[in-house]
């Protein structure tokens, strides 16, 4: 069989950024048909790589070349009308525009020099059917679940002939059902020729979706493998190159003291929810995207504010109307959406771990101790391992995985007796996932109490000494960590 030529061919590419050569003259060819992961640690350059292909941003050196002819002056504009396109993970979508308007935005067909709504609608329809979802083309993106505004992204890209298709992380939000479909679609662009780039941190997907892995590795190319000859074991060596030893630490739990008691909690979002949490413990929340955990978090925060109910840690009964009240109860809260709640992005990461913490760091009553803040905040650079030249850095020059570090250093600096962390491993590589668990034990190792939402399995199942499951707002169900599987999980968390 002749072997089909390369669609589009990355050559030598390096980008500069002071203090950090994020690509080191990297090459790689992507052919038609085919799904081929980038993989590798937080700040490897994945996203940057991407970037340049995109042309969001100009490589310092290197050449794009596009079926068979080099890109010159690329562009966010050129790279789209060439047939290339890309969703990220932060989506792109405006909530109050409808599903076809979302679709058409920036190219809204026009006759007689107004929009032509029909044709718009009629297109969209088209669009929809080929990826084989069943939603009316006016329904306000607002209204849609995640899963379905990710299919309304990839609808976006479809509305020009789409020859390249890259996606940067987009399975994190999504549940098993809606991944599932979100594997169909990717099939049936294979198989019209698409050409995919697919970046993730869970292998799983990878080696389900892809026929072809390269992998990137400080900045440097470091090897392309095809996914038939090749374990995740392998993988993960190759991107992280040291052995990483068992996943998951041992976490023993006796029960001992009750620090926190949530009592018929309820708000707009939830009802009636009630639980304890003990000294020691981990106390995992489960259920689907949607079900409420992450409501019932931020309104025992202070964040969102609560209707009737009762929050007692240690015996007392305590109010929190605004998330600084909960920081001054006692309460941290790692959020999941680390872009608009977690981090600053425009302030660096020593003022991003401090903040939430000042008091810790003061000297009498107005003097910050900057040599304190500068030992602590270098030491949970180094603990953490956040890639960065300085700690003086600005967060919004960090990989996504390191920004969501930051986060998590800022609230180890606090002084909390419970910590809640949603989705804290999202976006993490595998190495740095296995630092954060190694945290989670030194902080109820120290007697703290921590509450993880999480959509992983696995790492539910791991680390929690007792998983609560909700559904539509309630919690549906307990269960401990030794009589917990997956199945019953689920069972659980759909009624
Ligand atoms: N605008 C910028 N200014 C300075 N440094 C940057 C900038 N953008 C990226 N970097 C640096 O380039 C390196 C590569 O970052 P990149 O975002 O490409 O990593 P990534 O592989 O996508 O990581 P992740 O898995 O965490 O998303 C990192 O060290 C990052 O801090
Ligand atoms: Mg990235």
């Amino acid at each position: 069989m002749e072997k089909t030529k390369p669609i589009l061919e990355l050559k030598e590419i390096k980008k500069v950024y002071p203090g950090v050569t994020a690509l080191n003259g990297v090459s790689i060819d992507f052919y038609p048909g085919e799904a081929h992961a980038i993989c590798g640690e937080n700040g490897a350059g994945k996203s940057t790589f991407i970037k340049c292909i995109t042309g969001a941003i100009k490589p310092t050196e290197g050449r794009i070349v596009f079926k068979g002819e080099e890109v010159t002056d690329n562009s966010p504009l050129k790279s789209m009308d060439l047939g290339i396109s890309a969703i990220y993970q932060e989506f792109n979508l405006i909530p109050f525009l409808s599903v076809a308007e979302n679709i058409f935005y920036g190219n809204y067909p026009t006759r007689k020099g107004l929009v032509d709504f029909d044709k718009m609608e009629k297109e969209s329809e088209r669009i929809l059917e080929y990826l084989g979802v069943d939603i009316s083309v006016k329904t306000l993106v607002k209204d849609l679940s995640i899963g379905y505004q990710q299919i309304v992204e990839i609808a976006k890209s479809l509305v020009k002939d789409v020859k390249v298709l890259i996606m940067d992380e987009p399975s994190a939000p999504l549940t098993n059902n809606e991944l599932k479909y979100l594997f169909e679609i990717v099939k049936k662009l294979k198989s019209d020729g698409v050409s995919i780039i697919y970046i993730s941190h869970r292998l799983e997907e990878v080696f389900m979706l892809c026929e072809k892995i390269s992998v990137l590795r400080d900045g440097n190319y470091v090897k392309s493998m095809d996914v038939a000859d090749t374990t995740e074991e392998e993988l993960i060596r190759t991107m992280v190159d040291r052995d990483l030893g068992e996943q998951y630490p041992e976490v023993p739990y006796k029960k001992s003291d009750k620090v926190l008691e949530v009592k018929n909690l309820t708000n707009k979002y939830v009802k009636d929810v009630s639980f304890s949490a003990y000294k020691g413990e981990i106390l995992g929340f489960a259920g689907l995207v949607g079900a409420g955990r992450t409501e019932v978090m931020r309104a025992i925060f202070g964040a969102d504010p609560i209707k009737t109910g009762e929050i007692i840690l240690e015996n007392q009964k305590i109010v929190n109307r605004t998330p600084k009240d909960g920081i001054q109860n006692g309460i941290g809260l790692l959020t999941e959406d680390r872009k608009t709640q977690g981090a600053i992005l425009g302030m660096t990461i020593r003022e991003n771990i401090t903040y939430a913490n000042l008091e810790g760091f003061s000297k009498g009553k107005f003097f910050v101790d900057q040599k304190k803040e500068m030992n602590d905040v270098t030491e949970y650079q180094k603990t953490l391992n956040i890639k960065t030249p300085s700690v003086e850095q600005k967060v919004k020059n960090l990989s996504g995985g390191n920004q969501q570090k930051v986060v998590l250093a800022k609230w180890l600096a606090t002084n909390c007796k419970v910590l809640i962390f949603d989705e804290p491993t999202r976006g993490i590589d595998v190495g740095a996932k296995q630092e954060i668990y190694a945290i989670m034990k030194e902080l109820v190792d120290a007697g703290k109490v921590v509450i993880m939402i999480s959509s992983e399995m696995p790492e539910l199942m791991c680390m929690s000494h007792r998983i609560i499951v909700m559904h539509e707002g309630r919690i549906s169900g307990e269960i401990l960590k030794s009589e917990a599987t997956q199945e019953k999980i689920l069972e659980m968390a759909s009624h």
